[in-house]
């Protein structure tokens, strides 16, 4: 895991964005794992202008979502479907049968999930993972207890997720309870994982899952168990992480290192 501490969220946003298109720039037809939240937002609006002003080509990617609330139609204000299209699909070329995102209104639930598992393998796996992560430490919606193997499956919300949540919508009452999430163990299979964080409220989410234990009840700090991982905080993200000197002096020293 290593830990990229930027001055601004936009610094931080666009160092993603960057990391992402040498990614499509190796290999135009890659696979991206997209994440919803306010955190990736700077991300997107990065990729989308590198599309409409430098030619970023995104006609060959296939991109599959980490999750999406039960209950709520693709066409809901609120739903995963309706953010990533406002927010990041209608700006740029992916052809819309290269995106896939979880049915949260399936009559099948387990059905569905099989088969959103069986296309992540199909299509070759997820190239790159995006990640924001929950003020209870949660990656996707897999709540604190999660198997760290877990796959994509129904999950029930945490009562602190639903409270984060609750600023969306009208009213707390309207947030649903449950969601359909790729699991610990789905994520841990992508070649490459970006985890973002920024702002106060994740500081003691980011310290946990980089400095403390690996543990169910922290799900992001399973992200140790994987060999490609990148963290990029923001100043107050990084706040309360004890390493945090250490963590510059290495980027200080990068340019200068040995490379094999
Ligand atoms: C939800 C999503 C997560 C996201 C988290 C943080 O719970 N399921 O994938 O990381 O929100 O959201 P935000 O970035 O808005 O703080």
């Amino acid at each position: 895991m290593e830990v990229v501490i930027y001055r601004t969220y936009e610094e931080m946003s666009q160092a993603a964005a960057r990391e992402i298109a040498e990614v499509l720039y190796a290999k135009p037809n890659a696979v991206l794992g997209m994440a919803t939240g306010s955190t990736p937002l700077g991300v997107y609006r990065e990729l989308v202008r590198m599309h409409k002003e430098e030619g970023l080509d995104f006609s060959q990617v296939t991109t599959f979502n980490l999750d999406e609330y039960v209950g709520l139609s693709p066409r809901h204000d609120q739903s995963y479907h309706y953010f990533m299209h406002e927010n990041f699909f209608k700006h740029v070329n992916i052809p819309p049968q290269h995106i896939y995102i979880p049915s949260g209104t399936t009559n099948n639930y387990k059905a569905f999930c099989e088969w959103y598992e069986r296309r992540i393998k199909e299509c070759g796996g997820i190239d790159v993972q995006i990640l924001g992560i929950g003020s209870d430490g949660h990656i996707a919606f897999n709540e604190p207890g999660s198997s760290l193997m877990s796959r994509t499956r129904l999950k029930t919300l945490a009562r602190q997720t639903i409270d984060d949540n609750a600023r969306f919508f009208k009213k707390r009452e309207d947030v649903p309870i449950y969601a359909i999430t790729m699991g610990v163990g789905t994520i841990l299979e992508a070649r490459h994982c970006l985890l973002l964080a920024n702002g106060k409220k994740k500081a003691q989410a980011i310290a946990q899952a980089v400095e403390g234990p690996v543990t169910a009840m922290i799900t992001a700090s399973a992200l140790h168990l994987h060999p490609s991982v990148m963290v990029y905080v923001d100043e107050e993200a990084a706040s309360e992480l004890k390493m945090r000197e250490y963590y510059r002096w290495i980027q200080e020293n990068k340019p200068g290192a040995p490379r094999s």
